[in-house]
C-alpha cells in the first residue's frame, strides 16, 4: 500500500498543480502544532521566491483548489503562508480499513530483496554470557527480525570466539589436572572418547582459573600460548579436546539465548575463518596491498579525507600469528562466497569502531566485497547501573546474564502476585518470565543503540510509562475486551470500520496509518528504537481512546463493531511490532 503521508502529499501536489504552481511544493509533513492541525504543508513559503508572490497568495490559491478534496476536510491558509490541514474522516477510515485487510498491514515488499548477514551475539566459548553480551543479542535479534519482516533474506550468525588464547588456556589447565587423558598422549592413535572430560560448570571454573594463573605466572602463559599454537596448527588430540569444549559450551549458550528468545541461523565461529586465512594473505601480498612494517604484515587504510589518524590494519603479527582483523576479513570472504551477501551488519560494543573501520576499508580495497555491498558496524553504548557506571553485581563483579534475567523475573513475579492474587503460582511464574523479557528488551531497544543507558529494574518493570510491560499491558487489555465482546455474542470476523466518532479515535487511526512507513524506515536505518517509539505512541493513543469510549456497553451494534475493528487492528499491529522486537505478550496479567 502506498504510504499514508505519500497519499496526502499526492493530493496536496494536485492542488499546487491545479493552482498553476510546481507540484513538488506540495510536500506534506506531520503538524508540529497538533493543537492547530493534523498535517501541514510549507510549500507556499518555498514557492514565494520562485513565483515572486506573497506566500499567503499562493497558499490561498492552493486552498481554493482543494475545497472539494476527498482527502482534506480543511485546508487553511494562514499567515504568513502556511497550509494547515485536517483530514476527512472517511479518508482516514478507508485507509485503515484497507490496511487491516492487507498483508503486513500494507507494508510493501522492498524494491530489491537483499541478502543480509547479521553478525551478533559474539560470545566467547567457555565463558559464561555476561551482561556485556546482552545488547548485541537483543539489538541484533531485533534488527534481524525487522529486516526479515520487511522481506529481506536475513541470516544471523553468532560468530563464536572459539579460536584464541582462551582455548590454549583451558587446554593447559586441563593438562595439569588430568595429564592421563588420551588427548595429551602424542602416541595415542585410537578413537578419542565421545564424552567430554568436563561439564559446563567445570569449564566455567577452569577458564577463569587458567586466565588468573596466566597473569601471575609467565611460564604458564607461555605454555598456554604454545597450546594455542599447537591447536591452531592441527594437533589431533588438541583438536578433539577443542571440539568437546565447543560442544559443551555451545549447548549451554543455546539454552541461554533461547531464554532470551534469540536464535541464530548459523553457529559459525572465528575458527571457521582459519582455513581461509593463508590464501587470503597470499592474495593480499600478491596484489601489493599488504606490506611489511616492523616485521608485521599490514595494509594501509588511511584516506585523505580522514579527520583523525587511522592506523594501518595489521594482518599478521611479526611471529606470523593472525589477529582479530584477519579472522574478520576471512569471514567476510566466506560470507561473500557462500552467502552472496549484499549487506553485512555487525553488532558490537562501540569501542570496536576502529577495528571495523579498518576491516571494512581493507575489504573494499582488496575487493573482498562487491562495490555495492554495504558494510555497517552498529556500535552500541554501555549498559550502566543506576550509579552511571558500567553495570556490575552488588559485589562489584561482572554480572552473569542468567542472574540478571533471574533478578528481573523475581521482581516481575513480585509485582504480579501483588496485583493478581487470584493467579495460580505456576502461571504467575510463567507470566513473570514473559513480561520480564519485555522489560529487559524494551528497556534496551527503546534507546538509540549508540547511546549508553541506565539499566533500572524498577523503571523497566513498571506497568506505566515507556516500558515493555506497559505495552504488554495494553495488548492484554485489548485481548480481554475482545474476549468479552465474543462472550457477549460478537463475531470478530464480521467487523467493519466506521468513520472515527471522536478526536481520540481519529488520533488512534492516524497512528495506525503510519505503520508501513515506520517499519520501512526502521529497516532502512536498522533502528529498533523507531519501532519502540511507534508502539509507545500507539499504546498511548489507544489508552486515551479507551478511557473516553464505552465500548462494551455501546448499544448501537454497528458502532460497537466499528470500534472492535479498531481494537483488533491495534492489537494485531502491536503484536507484529513486539514480535520484531523479540518478545511476546501473555494471555493475561
Ligand atoms: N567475540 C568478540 C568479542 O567478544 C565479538 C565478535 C563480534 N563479531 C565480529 N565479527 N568481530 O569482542
Amino acid at each position: 500500500m502506498k504510504k499514508f503521508l505519500e497519499l496526502i502529499s499526492d493530493e496536496m501536489k494536485k492542488g499546487f498543480a491545479q493552482a498553476g504552481y510546481e507540484e513538488e511544493l506540495g510536500r506534506v509533513t506531520v503538524s508540529n502544532r497538533p493543537d492547530l492541525c493534523e498535517y501541514q504543508c510549507n510549500g507556499a513559503m518555498a514557492g514565494a521566491k520562485k513565483y515572486h508572490k506573497a506566500p499567503i497568495m499562493i497558499a490561498n490559491d492552493v486552498a481554493a483548489c482543494l475545497a472539494d478534496s476527498e482527502v482534506f476536510a480543511e485546508v487553511n491558509a494562514v499567515a504568513p503562508g502556511f497550509l494547515n490541514l485536517k483530514l476527512k474522516n472517511s479518508f482516514v477510515k478507508a485507509y485503515v480499513a484497507k490496511m487491516s485487510q492487507s498483508d503486513k498491514f500494507g507494508l510493501e515488499a522492498p524494491e530489491k530483496v537483499k541478502n543480509i548477514v547479521i553478525d551478533y551475539g559474539g560470545p566467547n566459548v567457555a565463558k559464561p554470557l555476561h551482561v556485556g553480551h546482552l545488547r548485541s543479542a537483543v539489538i541484533g535479534e531485533s534488527i534481524k527480525r525487522i529486516c526479515r519482516y520487511n522481506g529481506h533474506n536475513v541470516i544471523g550468525d553468532v560468530h563464536l570466539g572459539d579460536w584464541g588464547l582462551q582455548m590454549g588456556l583451558i587446554i593447559t589447565e586441563l593438562k595439569l589436572r588430568k595429564p592421563e587423558l588420551p588427548y595429551f598422549d602424542e602416541a595415542f592413535d585410537g578413537e578419542y572418547p565421545t564424552e567430554a572430560p568436563f561439564t559446563v560448570s567445570e569449564l566455567e571454573e577452569i577458564y577463569p582459573t587458567a586466565s588468573g594463573k596466566s597473569k601471575e605466572d609467565p611460564a604458564y602463559k607461555e605454555a598456554a600460548l604454545e597450546a594455542t599454537l599447537k591447536l591452531q596448527s592441527g594437533n589431533r588430540g588438541y583438536r578433539a579436546l577443542w571440539k568437546h569444549i565447543i560442544n559443551v559450551s555451545v549447548a549451554d549458550l543455546k539454552k541461554n539465548y533461547a531464554n532470551l528468545n534469540v536464535e541464530f541461523d548459523l553457529w559459525k565461529g572465528e575458527s571457521d575463518a582459519d582455513p581461509i586465512i593463508p590464501g587470503m594473505v597470499e592474495d593480499l601480498k600478491a596484489s601489493g596491498l599488504a606490506h611489511e612494517s616492523e616485521g608485521a604484515l599490514v595494509v594501509d587504510v588511511k584516506e585523505e579525507t580522514d579527520t583523525k589518524e587511522i592506523p594501518p590494519c595489521i594482518i599478521l603479527k611479526s611471529d606470523g600469528a593472525a589477529l582479530y582483523a584477519t579472522t574478520d576479513l576471512a569471514t567476510i570472504k566466506d560470507r561473500m562466497e557462500n552467502l552472496n551477501a549484499d549487506s553485512l551488519i555487525y553488532l558490537t560494543d562501540k569501542r570496536q569502531e576502529m577495528h571495523f573501520l579498518q576491516v571494512f576499508r581493507v575489504a573494499r580495497k582488496a575487493g573482498l566485497v562487491k562495490p555495492e555491498t554495504e558494510m555497517k558496524h552498529i556500535g552500541f553504548g554501555t549498559m550502566n547501573g543506576k550509579d552511571g557506571k558500567p553495570f556490575k553485581t552488588r559485589e562489584g563483579g561482572v554480572m552473569r546474564l542468567e542472574y540478571l534475567i533471574r533478578d528481573i523475573n523475581d521482581e516481575m513475579y513480585r509485582k504480579i502476585v501483588e496485583s493478581r492474587q487470584d493467579m495460580p503460582e505456576e502461571e504467575a511464574r510463567e507470566t513473570a518470565k514473559v513480561i520480564g523479557l519485555s522489560a529487559i528488551k524494551y528497556g534496551d531497544l527503546s534507546n538509540q543503540a549508540s547511546k549508553d543507558y541506565i539499566f533500572d529494574i524498577d523503571r523497566f518493570t513498571s506497568f506505566e510509562g515507556d516500558t515493555g510491560p506497559y505495552i504488554l499491558y495494553t495488548i492484554v487489555r485489548i485481548k480481554s475486551i475482545l474476549n468479552r465482546y465474543q462472550e457477549l455474542g460478537g463475531n470478530l470476523d464480521a467487523l467493519s470500520f466506521m468513520d472515527p466518532a471522536n478526536a481520540s479515535e481519529k488520533d488512534l487511526l492516524l497512528q495506525l496509518a503510519g505503520f508501513n512507513a515506520m517499519m520501512e524506515n526502521a529497516c532502512a536505518e536498522a533502528a529498533p528504537h523507531k519501532v519502540c517509539a511507534y508502539i509507545y505512541d500507539l499504546a498511548n493513543a489507544f489508552n486515551k481512546f479507551y478511557h473516553e469510549t464505552k465500548i462494551i456497553s455501546e448499544e448501537n451494534k454497528e458502532q460497537q463493531a466499528g470500534w472492535i475493528a479498531v481494537l483488533l487492528l491495534t492489537k494485531n499491529v502491536l503484536e507484529a511490532c513486539i514480535d520484531v522486537l523479540g518478545f511476546e505478550a501473555p494471555e493475561r496479567m
